[in-house]
């Protein structure tokens, strides 16, 4: 019988489709060294965003035919790596969209109303209505950045709450952008005009640190940044720096350039900043989703069918 390491948590749903043809490890606490040292036992390796697949384990993996990463990104996997030893990556592309989505929405508008810091004060006991004031989205401009299935819900739910819509991506045509409600414009024009700005694109050697200082510095005093992609779009330090002296109003961040978070510039600001730790895709749904359409995909990969990859 093959054998499946699952290296992160994920919904028993997937885990129960694998056993139907494979003994199933769930090892969701091993060390980078620990992984490398247990891999060659393994037919398929199942991850979310926590394990890391470098080319040490791909080379270490030798009975390794298959990675399922349940979610979107494989960019915690070394592709070409795998690649090279014909191992397939899969993925789930649409199993968290929505996940992803309401969570960007759900940060904008906390954001907003400083909904965080007022309830952690009620919780401590302290009824103050005066520091929290916020603003309404309603008739506000809203810059998509990343137009695909993420970017694409965001931009619908954003339109019927009364947001005005301006989107940036090189690879959707006017028609595409035009029918989400959305006007197709220069990155630099999204950064002068928005007065929310949300990233929705992969991590690339062409978006890390898209926004960094000087692209702050194009943005309005009232701007408000959302970053539910990838960590490293964002310069972190440049942004906490934007922040403290007041050049734009705000940002709300799911994800970071080495996460789990450690110290750093964010954690120390006040109600202008929400954090969440990669609670993007942590919905009961969507866990159910990408379990299901990973598992599926490794499981007919161990009995010899052909794999829709990544
Ligand atoms: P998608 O592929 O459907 O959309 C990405 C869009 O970005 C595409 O339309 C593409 O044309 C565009 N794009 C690519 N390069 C660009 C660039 N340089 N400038 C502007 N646009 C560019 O992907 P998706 O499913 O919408 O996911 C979007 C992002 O969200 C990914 O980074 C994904 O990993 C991340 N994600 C995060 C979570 C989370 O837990 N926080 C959950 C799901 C997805
Ligand atoms: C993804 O790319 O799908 C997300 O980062 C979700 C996750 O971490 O599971």
């Amino acid at each position: 019988m093959p054998k499946v390491l699952v290296s992160d948590p994920i919904d028993q749903v997937g885990i129960d489709i694998l056993s139907q043809v494979a003994q199933v490890d769930v090892k969701t606490d091993l060390s980078k060294e620990q992984l490398v040292e247990v891999i060659p036992e393994y037919d398929a390796l199942m991850i979310r965003s926590g394990t890391r697949v470098t080319a040490e384990v791909i080379e270490a993996g030798r009975n390794l035919k298959i990675i399922g990463r349940a979610g979107v990104g494989v960019d915690n996997v070394d592709v070409p790596a795998a690649t090279r030893k014909g191992i397939i990556v899969v993925n789930s592309p649409e199993g968290n969209t929505i996940a992803a989505a309401e969570h960007t929405l759900a940060m904008m508008l906390s954001l907003s109303r400083y909904i965080p810091e007022a309830n952690a004060k009620l919780k401590q006991g302290k009824w103050d209505r005066k520091s929290y004031t916020g603003n309404e989205v309603y008739n506000k401009t809203l810059g998509v950045v990343g137009l695909g299935k993420i970017g694409a819900h965001v931009a619908t739910v954003a339109r019927a709450m009364g947001m005005k819509l301006l989107a940036y991506d090189p690879f959707i045509s006017v028609e595409r952008a035009e029918q989400l409600g959305c006007s197709l414009v220069e990155l630099d024009v999204l950064f002068q005009s928005a007065d929310y700005i949300t990233l929705h694109i992969p991590k690339t050697p062409e978006t890390a640190n898209l926004i960094n200082a000087d692209s702050i510095a194009k943005m309005k005093p009232n701007a408000r940044i959302i970053n539910c992609a990838r960590g490293g779009i964002i310069d972190e330090t440049a942004i906490a720096e934007a922040l403290k002296a007041g050049k734009i109003a705000g940002a709300a961040l799911d994800v970071f350039s080495s996460e789990p978070l450690g110290e750093s510039p964010l954690t120390a600001l006040g109600k202008e900043i929400v954090l969440t730790p990669h609670l993007g895709a942590s919905t009961e749904e969507a866990q159910v989703n990408v379990a299901i359409d990973v598992a599926e995909q490794i499981r007919d990969v161990l009995l010899g069918e052909p794999a829709r990859s990544a």
